[in-house]
C-alpha cells in the first residue's frame, strides 16, 4: 500500500535536505554516541540525520514506513528495515539511543511510539527528538502548512510530550527551543 512519503521521496533530500541541515548538524552534536553503541533512526526517511552518524557511532539502523524513502538513502553502512514504527519487531533492549526526527506527529498512535521506543531502548538508553512546537504560536503556523502538504498531521507540544515521557520513565537531560520547534534529549530510567 502506498504510503504518504512516497510520492515526495525523489525530492526529499533537495528540499528538505537544505532547510534541515543546520539543525540535524545541532541534533549530532547532541546524539554524542561512542563507536560501541547502537542507534536506531525511527522514521528515519531517507537517513539524511542517520549518515551524520556514520564513522562516529556503532551500529546505525534506520526503519521507515515508505520503502520509497529508505530506497533514497541507500547507504551500505546503514541498516535499513521497512515497517511501522509502532511495532518494529526488534527485540527489547536492542540500543543505546533512538532518534525520532520530524516524525512524531506523523503519527496518530503516539503512545504506542513511546511504548515501543521505551522497550526498545536499553536501560540509561537516550532518546533525541526533533519536532515542531504546537504550544508555540509560530509552531502552530509552522504546523498548520505542514498539515496542507501531508494530511492528516498530529502536532504536539513539548510539555505535552514531557508529560507523556515522564510517564513511561524518561527523564529530560538536555532541550534546545526556538520561536517554533525543539529539539530534545531524553533518557531512560535504569541506566
Ligand atoms: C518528515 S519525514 C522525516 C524523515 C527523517 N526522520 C528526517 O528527519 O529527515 C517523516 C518520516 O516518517 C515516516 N513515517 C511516518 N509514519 C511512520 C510509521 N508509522 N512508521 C515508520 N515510519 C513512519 C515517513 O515515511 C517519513 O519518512
Amino acid at each position: 500500500m502506498e504510503k504518504p512519503f512516497d510520492r515526495i521521496a525523489p525530492y526529499y533530500n533537495r528540499w528538505i535536505g537544505r532547510f534541515m541541515s543546520a539543525r540535524m548538524d545541532r541534533m549530532a552534536e547532541m546524539l554524542a554516541c561512542s563507536p560501541d553503541e547502537t542507534v536506531l533512526d525511527l522514521g528515519g526517511g531517507t537517513g539524511l540525520f542517520a549518515r551524520r552518524l556514520v564513522d562516529r557511532c556503532g551500529e546505525i539502523h534506520l526503519l521507515d514506513e515508505s520503502l520509497r524513502m529508505i530506497e533514497q538513502g541507500a547507504c551500505g553502512k546503514i541498516r535499513a528495515r521497512h515497517g511501522d514504527a509502532t511495532d518494529t519487531g526488534y527485540p527489547e533492549r536492542s540500543f543505546d539511543w533512538v532518534v525520532l526526527s520530524d516524525v512524531i506527529h506523523h503519527i496518530r498512535e503516539q503512545d504506542l511510539l513511546f511504548l515501543e521506543v521505551a522497550r526498545l531502548l536499553k536501560p540509561g538508553g537516550r532518546l533525541l527528538v526533533n519536532e515542531i512546537d504546537r504550544e508555540k504560536p509560530l509552531g502552530r503556523i509552522v504546523g498548520k502548512l505542514e498539515g496542507l502538504v501531508f494530511s492528516p498531521v498530529y502536532h504536539i507540544g513539548f510539555k505535552e510530550l514531557s508529560d507523556s515521557l515522564h510517564r513511561y520513565g524518561f527523564t529530560l537531560r538536555q532541550l534546545v527551543q526556538d520561536a517554533w520547534s525543539f529539539i530534545v534529549l531524553w533518557e531512560k530510567s535504569g541506566g
